[in-house]
């Protein structure tokens, strides 16, 4: 078994909010990421997926079929957007780094399933001291 890791970026705006709570409960919990007017962040996305090497070509998957794919359906409906507002698979989710984890999790699965490995990771990194990583769900 071997893993492999792809590596994109991408900027995005959100805020981090309940709709049912005031301001004020919301600066509570989120602090600077509720501020009602919105502010971004300079995201890395780490896809990770497992597989036995192939014989023939010495891959463990095409790279050019993994990152086409992350591109066409991740960043581009992500990048340069407000997560909140803009981003269909976001729709309904509050717009946390475990959230946007979950949400490409669940549009990357069955893709790369058809590219030939498993999906085992999707990590996001929101600021330089904070990360998430999601393994599927147990
Ligand atoms: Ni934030």
């Amino acid at each position: 078994m071997l893993y492999l890791t792809r590596r994109e970026t991408f900027n995005a705006g959100h805020r981090l909010f309940r709709p049912d709570w005031t301001d004020e409960e919301n600066e509570n919990l989120y602090g600077k990421c509720s501020n009602p007017h919105w502010h971004g962040h300079n995201y890395v996305l780490y896809i990770t997926v497992k597989g036995n090497v192939n014989p023939e070509t010495g891959l463990v998957v095409n790279l050019k079929t993994l990152g086409k794919l992350i591109r066409e359906h991740i960043i581009e409906k992500i990048d340069h957007m407000n997560i909140n507002t803009q981003v269909g698979f976001m729709k309904g989710r509050i717009a946390s780094s475990e959230n946007i984890a979950i949400a490409i999790w669940e549009e990357l699965e069955p893709r790369i399933k058809g590219a030939g490995v498993k999906l085992h990771c999707v990590k996001i990194v929101e600021t330089e001291n904070n990360y998430v990583e999601f393994y599927g769900k147990e």
